[in-house]
């Protein structure tokens, strides 16, 4: 499959997608996130994929937003059906099946903080800068970031950055739960790629069902959540992995996970 503004590589069972427009930062424009979608259901088909890192072009930005471009000349309706499109790729990237991490290289501002709380697990440069500044703009977030930020970090704190547009650190990203860890930059990559390969190791299955636990259980009662939680368990107990995953800690032995 080609794309005009992605790069996608296979490591094994670990696929790298990387946002390819760094003259721009690596804002997203509508060929881009249509790119991104065509990646994502790509990935999620491919048995082989076990774990995806997203990251971003160049030593500068993983995504510094929406092209601004478009932005600038939107319309009403076309606007609502640009954050239409964009919650929906982002939905995909969520809903994957698979461990996403985002390998945060820069900046993420606006679309580029929602494309990396779309993600699975987060984990940044240092030097890496994070916020939501669409309000400077006299906008607001339109990929899923007033939703995934205050249920990442809390109400609070998400008002604060939304209504206040700021830059914050890799390290302050940390503090608040943001991010999940922080690396110096040069070690972002390799980073990324071991904690990738280590995801990927895991009993694919399994993973699958709990990220579902997680994402549709926030969205439900506790009740409700808990028994799609029994739900899944009960068919996760079904997987060859399970008896592979068990019997493996029996024997003393590692266990070898196939996805079946
Ligand atoms: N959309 C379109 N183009 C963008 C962009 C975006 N979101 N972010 C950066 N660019 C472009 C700049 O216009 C510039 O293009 P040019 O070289 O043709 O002038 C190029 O990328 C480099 O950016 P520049 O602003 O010169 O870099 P900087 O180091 O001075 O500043 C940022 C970096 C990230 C602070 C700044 O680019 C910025 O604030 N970007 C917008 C962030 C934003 O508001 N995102 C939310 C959008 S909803």
């Amino acid at each position: 499959m080609n794309f005009d503004n992605l790069l996608l590589e296979r490591d094994g069972a670990v696929a790298v997608l990387t946002i390819n427009r760094p003259q721009v930062l690596n804002a997203l424009n509508t060929p881009t996130i249509d790119d991104v979608r065509r990646a994502v259901l790509e990935l999620k088909q491919d048995g082989a994929v076990r774990a995806v890192i997203v990251t971003g072009a160049g030593e500068k930005a993983f995504v510094a937003g929406a092209d601004i471009n478009e932005l600038a000349v939107q319309r009403p309706v076309q606007g609502r059906e640009h954050a239409l499109r964009g919650q929906h790729v982002f939905d995909l990237i969520e809903n994957m099946g698979k461990p996403v991490v985002a390998a945060i290289n820069g900046y993420a501002l606006g679309g580029g903080c929602e494309l990396a709380m779309a993600c699975t697990l987060r984990i940044a440069a240092d030097t890496a800068r994070l916020g939501q500044p669409e309000i400077n703009l006299g906008i607001m977030p339109g990929y899923g970031g007033t939703q995934r930020l205050a249920r990442l970090v809390g109400k609070g704190v998400a008002l604060d950055l939304l209504l206040s547009g700021r830059h914050i650190t890799a390290a302050e990203a940390l503090q608040i739960g943001l991010v999940n860890r922080v690396v110096p930059a040069s070690e972002l990559m390799p980073a990324a790629r071991a904690l990738a390969a280590e995801l990927a190791a895991k009993a694919p299955v399994a993973a699958q069902y709990i990220i579902e636990a997680v994402n549709r259980g926030l969205e439900i009662s506790l009740d409700k959540g808990q028994r799609l939680e029994a739900a899944l368990f009960g068919l996760v107990a079904s997987t060859d992995d399970m008896r592979e995953g068990t019997a493996a800690f029996l024997e003393k032995r590692k266990p070898a996970f196939k996805g079946q």
